[in-house]
């Protein structure tokens, strides 16, 4: 059987946080499981250098941490190929080619640009290389000639645009490029993850996140201190789950095991949310119990995260090995680009 090829990857801008998790981490790693995909998961290096080229230090570091967070949640290298965007320069020489398909004018009006460029305050000294990052990752997606990338509706406009480049490179030297697909998450809740705070979006720049990499105190604080009701302010007051982040967080992550097991005075969870409704539930019980459900998730993931802070060395191994293998799909691909151009005088 062909397996399809699913691709997708992040920017090492920071550590991996529970958003990303339910968001696109675990969905990632049931799909590699299932045993029907060719899986291409990497660091997006480059395109993160994009907006931090004076602070290389920062993706350096974060290229480690990222690479560990998916080992941690269980991304297998002898399932899926790991690898780090940088050390494939075929993706480079491939944006080069799709460059000359785009215009400058579809790139400014690229929705996740412009927001992008709003956000950073770029105005219109916007860098080039942030720009074309659209093209760059269509290099990435078209390289390993990916069927699905599973992302968040956020990178929409991005894939889109990838799209469009395939249809016109096709077009224009032949049919080369595979047509991906985006795979978006199909629940609700995972697709955005609110902050802790109660905010829209979990999100380093906020401060509101709960990474995979916080120690269980940690933890504890920050459910403790975790958004609810406004309103709720006596136990028996009637207390609203819309828009109360410890229920979305419940929404997510809790199972009807899990009232089983820590809170059996209620089978699941609309139980739990009609008693808060009623009012006569308190807020302390119900972070406690996100807590532990956190908690049963973070546990496995922490201690192969401290296995892996103390063998850098094979973490490191795993990102070169996986992106040798890369390397060597995205030359096939090349091969056949330039031939399509009719770049290959010498053959
Ligand atoms: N833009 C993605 C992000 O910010 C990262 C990325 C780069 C990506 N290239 C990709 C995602 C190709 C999917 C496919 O998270």
């Amino acid at each position: 059987m062909n397996k399809k090829v699913f691709l997708t990857g992040d920017r090492p801008t920071g550590r991996l946080h529970l958003g990303h998790f339910v968001g696109s981490l675990k969905n990632r790693v049931e799909m590699q499981n299932s045993g029907l995909y060719e899986p291409y998961i990497f660091i997006a290096d480059m395109q993160a250098l994009t907006d931090n080229a004076k602070n290389p230090k920062k993706i350096q570091d974060n290229i480690k941490e990222v690479a560990i967070d998916y080992l941690s949640v269980g991304i297998d290298p002898s399932k899926s190929t790991i690898f780090v965007q940088s050390q494939i320069p075929e993706l480079t020489e491939l944006t080069f080619y799709y460059m000359n398909l785009v215009t400058v004018s579809r790139l400014k009006r690229n929705p996740t640009i412009k927001t992008e460029i709003i956000q950073r305050g770029f105005g219109e000294s916007v860098p080039v290389g942030f720009l074309t990052y659209p093209i760059s990752q269509a290099a990435d997606i078209t390289a390993f000639k990916a069927d699905f990338v599973p992302v968040g509706e956020d990178q929409a406009p991005l894939i889109e645009q990838c799209k469009e480049i395939v249809h016109t490179f096709n077009a224009t030297y032949g049919d080369v490029l595979k047509m991906p697909e985006i795979y978006l998450s199909n629940n609700d809740v995972c697709k955005r993850l609110p902050g802790t705070d109660g905010k829209a979006k979990m999100s380093k720049s906020l401060g509101n996140c709960i990474y995979l990499a916080d120690d269980s105190e940690t933890v504890y604080k920050k459910v403790m201190s975790m958004y609810t009701d406004p309103n709720h302010l006596k136990v028996e007051d009637p207390g609203n789950v819309e828009d109360n982040a410890v229920f979305t967080y419940l929404d997510a992550f809790a199972t009807d095991e899990h009232f089983s097991k820590y809170m059996n005075e209620y089978n699941n969870l609309d139980e739990l949310k009609e008693h808060y409704k009623r009012g006569g539930l308190g807020d302390v019980k119900i972070k406690k119990f996100l807590y532990q459900i956190l908690e049963e998730i973070l546990t496995p993931i922490r201690a192969k995260r401290a296995y892996y802070e103390e063998h850098l060395d094979e973490v490191y191994k795993m990102l070169q090995d996986g992106s040798k293998r890369a390397r060597m799909v995205a030359s096939d691909t090349l091969n056949e680009v330039r031939n399509a151009i009719g770049v290959n005088y010498f053959d």
